[in-house]
This record gives structure tokens, sequence and C-alpha cells, in this order.
């Protein structure tokens, strides 16, 4: 029979869901039975009753497994200072404060996630895992002694051993602001304060008081644009997004112009370092405004960038990555304060930089890693980061290999006499009708495709401007899939006698997608700057999967803004990505910042990924043996040898014919 209130000393308490149990002292408190069995319960204030995160609730009923009838007033009733906080903030249901409820009779209880100090976030579907919440930086809500003139010791010194004896905070230590502003806190709060603490080492911050959020910011500097995403650091939760253009665009569109620029203006690197980082801090305010808070209450940052955009922000000259051997200062992580780099957040916050892979494979790729961990899977995964230069990851847990490819600026709309950057207007899908050539297509800002008879008045707004990356990679395809363009990529004049579309242009021929105001046109050298950017991409990935030992990949992984346009099916009938099983080619989102949220959310995360970029193999495309040969064997479309069968099953591909090489083309330098 199940044995109802125990008249017995102790109680037995069964903790869900870790299923960890124990039996105690009647009126022991649920926290501190919790703590000894190693339960992971939440709690700021030391069990005072302040800061509710200690919350838990008694599952009621029989559980004839642990012959136990639980009911709730097997916890002691509710005392003053549990009423308090009802009073002033609230308990949902039956929750009971585990620091204040202590145990009566035998007991099981529920924590739910929110009060997990390890609790998880639950990443959006594209995403692969849910993120752990585990952060670098804690609070601790202290009361620290009275000074005493028979004990001549500082504040300091007192609020040391408070954290101490509450806490367990040993050998501590603190920058000199923390000193400066320690005895005005003191005062105001009454000598309550909570202390954020840093690795259980460093104290960042004295605030007041009690003060229950501690705020992070992740952020992932892009030669284009930069974002920021504020994070609660207790729930994971992101309070604030802020993205804008990357301002250092003045000195030049792409990563080398800006190099270049430095190299032609002797301490140019300070303008880039400067704007660079001006630009992060005004993130970090637009991302604090959206959550009301004040910068100064952000107390940790990371950073993902490529390695050009991750030494500027360090204040490091990125000169050796202009040109060969593409020396990094530093590939390893680096951990600094936020004040030291310029950046404004809590003068006691800190920076950190994820390690960079390679001289072209930046900490945003060590933050797709980290997003996307490869390297928790069997099936052999190919991730590739798209932007003027290609990010390319392959492996599964056996191994992982990495490499960067030139694509270019072609996707981003430069190089293509109509491109432009993805914005509204721009052309990002089309359709080419297989017998009459006319296309059809869709501009950013408006949701119908240019047939419809609504399309006219509804796309009037954004109107027809150019064309972005996911549009020309799919009117290359969609002109090859039609018969427009050869295997080689040429235009062929023959086409003038089955549509009007098809135009002279000096020795060569266009096809017009748009003729209107602007007329959108596709050059023979669109063309030819899209094979040169796909060509390097593709070549790339056989080059690592040759490495891996693989003809085909499992899966493919589009990371990156561009990434999350691109439809995987066009991508392949382009040539961009080898053949894979259509439905495991997805986009990854914006991986590099889900890195850096994750490194910023879960400490572990941190020496996980620093160990993973240590053991991965870092293959140079400009060096490897082979390279130009997958790159020439590339330049055909889909390629010249390589075969498609995953894709033919879904999409009817030209007959193959006689392909010439178009290697008389070198690949473009860096
Ligand atoms: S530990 Fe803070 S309210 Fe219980």
């Amino acid at each position: 029979m199940i044995q109802d209130k125990a008249q017995k000393e102790d109680a037995m308490v069964v903790f869900s869901p870790s299923g960890k149990r124990g039996r105690f002292p009647i009126s022991t408190p649920v926290l501190s039975a919790a703590r000894s069995l190693g339960v992971d319960v939440d709690s700021v204030c030391g069990g005072r009753a302040i800061c509710g995160r200690c919350q838990v609730l008694v599952s009621e009923g029989e559980f004839a497994k642990h012959n136990i009838v639980s009911r709730t007033t097997n916890l002691s009733p509710r005392g003053e200072a549990e009423q308090r906080f009802v009073l002033k903030r609230g308990l949902g249901g039956n929750r009971r404060l585990s620091c204040q409820a202590t145990l009566q009779a035998d007991v099981v209880i529920d924590v739910p996630a929110s009060s997990q100090v390890h609790q998880q976030v639950v990443r959006k579907p594209h995403e692969a895992h849910d993120i752990d919440i585990n952060p670098v930086v804690h609070a601790y809500f202290v009361e620290v002694a009275q000074p005493d003139m028979r004990i001549p010791s500082g504040d300091l010194q007192r609020l040391y051993e408070a954290l101490k004896n509450e806490w367990q905070l040993d050998s501590l230590s603190c920058e000199l602001h923390v000193i400066q502003t320690l005895q005005g806190s003191l005062r105001e709060g009454d000598r309550q304060v909570t202390v954020a603490v840093r690795n259980a080492e460093h104290i960042v911050a004295v605030w007041p008081g009690f003060t229950e959020h501690l705020y992070g910011v992740a952020v992932d500097v892009g030669s284009t644009t930069i974002a920021a995403h504020l994070c609660d650091l207790t729930s994971g939760e992101v309070l604030g997004s802020a993205g804008k253009m990357n301002p250092q665009i003045r000195f030049g569109e792409d990563l080398m112009s800006r190099v270049s620029y430095i190299m032609m203006n002797p301490g140019g690197e300070a303008d880039l370092i400067g704007t660079v980082r001006k630009a992060i801090s005004e993130l970090v305010e637009e991302v604090s405004a959206q959550a009301r808070i004040e910068p100064i209450d952000v107390v940790e940052m990371t950073v993902v960038g490529n390695p050009i955009m991750q030494h500027l922000v360090l204040g490091i000259n990125p000169v050796e990555l202009g040109t060969a051997p593409f020396a990094l200062a530093n590939d390893a992580a680096v951990d600094v304060l936020a004040a030291d780099i310029g950046i404004a957040i809590n003068p006691g916050g800190h920076v950190y930089g994820l390690p960079c892979i390679a001289g072209h494979v930046g900490a945003d790729c060590a933050g797709v890693l980290l997003a996307e961990a490869p390297y928790d899977r069997d099936e052999v995964s190919l991730i590739v980061d798209i932007g003027t230069n290609a990010e390319i990851l392959v492996g599964n847990r056996d191994r992982l290999l990495a490499a960067s490819s030139p694509t270019g600026p072609a996707f981003e709309g430069a190089q293509i006499s109509s491109g432009q950057r993805a914005a509204p207007g721009a052309i990002e899908r089309v359709r080419i009708d297989r017998e009459t050539l006319d296309p059809r297509f869709k501009v950013i800002g408006c949701d119908l495709w240019s047939d419809d008879p609504l399309f006219a008045e509804r796309a009037a707004a954004p109107g027809i401007t150019g064309i972005c990356g996911s549009g020309i990679i799919e009117v290359v395809a969609e002109m090859y899939l039609a018969g427009i363009i050869d295997q080689n990529g040429r235009i062929s004049g023959d086409g003038c006698s089955r549509s009007p579309r098809i135009i002279k242009d000096g020795r060569t021929f266009a096809y017009v997608l748009h003729d209107g105001q602007p007329v959108i046109q596709i050059l023979q050298n669109d063309v030819r700057a899209v094979q040169l950017a796909k060509a390097a991409l593709y070549a790339g990935a056989r080059l690592l999967m040759k490495r891996f030992g693989v003809d085909k990949v499992d899966r493919v992984r589009l990371a990156g803004a561009f990434g999350a346009h691109i439809d995987g099916k066009y991508a392949m009938v382009l040539g961009l990505i080898p053949d894979c099983d259509v439905e495991q080619v997805s986009s990854a989102g914006n991986a590099a910042g889900t890195g850096a949220r994750i490194a910023l959310l879960d400490r572990r995360a941190r020496p996980h990924i620093e160990a993973q970029v240590r053991q991965i193999e870092k293959v140079e495309t400009a060096v490897a043996e082979g390279f130009q040969n997958h790159f020439v064997a590339a330049m055909a479309i889909p390629h010249q040898t390589d075969s498609f069968d995953e894709l033919a099953k879904v999409v009817e591909l030209p007959a193959n014919k006689e392909v010439q090489p178009t290697g008389g083309r070198k690949r473009r330098a860096r």
C-alpha cells in the first residue's frame, strides 16, 4: 500500500525531470535538497525570496513507482517572505519558491525549464539544435557587512567576503571601475547589491539592490553588413536585433579594396578600425533601446567575422591577409575588455572573439561550425557560407576540412550588368517558358509573379530595379534549362529565331529579362561572371570532398543571408554545389550569427569550438594541387564531367553535348 504522509523524521523527495531522489530531514528547504542532490535549480538572490528563479511545482498524485502520494500540502505553507513575493510579483498556479518551501512529507517536485540553470533555447526549425543556457557571466545577490571601525578593511574586501560566504566564490578580482563605483552602489542599495561575476572569478559590475537580468550582445561583422542580437543571458531570449551596412564600404566595396586602401594610405587602418567599432557601438545602442535598457547594462559580447573584419575589430592591421601566404596575426580565440577595443558596453564587459580557422576562413566560419555541428553527425555534410569568399566545410564526426574559395562579388550583384544587392525591387526568382522563352519573375517587395494581372500595381512601389544574387542563379540556370545557353555558358545566336528576347549584343548575344524601365538584360559577360563564381565554389567543395574521400555528400547546408534565399535545386542546376538528394539541400539561416549567439549563451561552447577549430584540416585552395583542374571542369553548366543523377530525378536536364573546356581563363586572384 502506498504510504500517505509519512510519520517520520525525514521525507523522500523525487525531482522531475532529472529523476534524482533522496531523503532529507523534515523542514529541509526544497532548494537545499535540490542542491545536495545536484538538481539544476537556479538562484540569484541566495534564498531571500527576491529573485523568483527557484520556482518549483508539486506533482500531485500517487506515484506507485516511488511509493509516494504527493500533495501540495506535503510542503510547508507559504511563509511571510513568499507571501510578499506573491503580492509583489505573483506566482503562477501552484508554483512555490523552493528556497522558502520546506519538506513536510514525501513529495514529487517538478523543476520547470525556466528554473533550470542550464535551460535550453528552442531554436528555429532550420537551425541544427537547441542552445544550452550557461552564460559566462552570472548575477549574485549579496548583503555586504556594514563598515566597522574595529575591523579596518575596505568595502571591496567586505564584498569579496560576502560572495565567498554566500556563494563560495573565492579568489575574485575586479577592474578599477568597479572599485570606483562600489561605495555608491552599496549606499544606494542599503548594503544589498547584485554582482555580475564572470567565470566565477572576475567582478564585471555591481548594481545597487536586486537586478534580475543580465544582457549580452552577439555580433556578426560581415564585410557588407553588421548584425547584432541582444540576448537575455538568463533566458537566452533575443530581446533586440539590428543590422546596418558596414560603413567601411566607403573605403572599398570588397575586402581586398579595403586592404588596398590601408596599403596606399599609411595609417589608414585606423580609419577602418574606428569605423567598424563605432558601427558596433551604434548597433549596441540600437538593440539596447529596443529592449529599453542602456548599453552599460550589457556585460558580455561575442563577435564573429571574416579574418579581415576580426582583425580590424581587434585593432590589428590586416595587410598581411591581403597577399600570400595570408598570415593571420592570431588564429586563437580572443577575450578582451570591451573598453580596450573602444566598444561601448559596460566598462567591465568583455568581448569574446571566436577563433579564425585560416587566412581566408574566419571566425564567422567557426560560428557556422558551432551552429551546424557537423562533427556530431555520421552523414557527410557540405556547408557553404557564400560571400565574396565562399567558406566551405566538409566532413562528419570523423574528420572535418575547411577551405575558402574566391567566388568574387558576382552573387552580391557586382560584376553583373544589371546586378544589385538584395533590396526591394531586385528580381529574386525567375522562370523561363521552355517554348516561348518568355520569362516571369518575382521582385523583392512584391509577392506576386510578374505574369499575375495585379503584378504591375503591386510592384509599383518597389519598382523593378535590377537582379540580385538568387535571381542571378535562377536566371542563368533557367536559361540553361530552356536551351538559351549551352553547357559552356554560351548564349547561342540560334535563339534569335526562337524569341525576340534573344538579341545581338556586339559580337555576342544577350537575353532580355525585363523590357521596361530599366531594361534588364543578361549579357554573355554576366553569364561568364556567374560561371567563374560558381566554378570557384564548386571546385573548392570538390577539392575538400576528394580529400575527404567521397564523391557525394549526404547533405548540403547553405549558410548566410544569401544562402537563405537560394533555391537549392537551382544552385545545383547551375553547378554551384555538387549533386545531392535535393531534399537534403537546405538553408542554415544566419549560421555565423547563431554561432555567436551560442558562444554568448553557453560558456562551454567556447573551449568546444576552440578545440574543434584546432582539429580541423585547413586546405588553402590557392596552392592546393588539383584545384585548377576542378575549377576548369566546373566552368561548364552544371559540370563538364560530374553527373547529377539526384538532380535529374526532379529536374529535366538538357541532354549533354560535347563540352569545350573553358580553361583558358584563369580564376581571379583574391
Ligand atoms: S532563490 Fe531567489 S527567490 Fe528563491
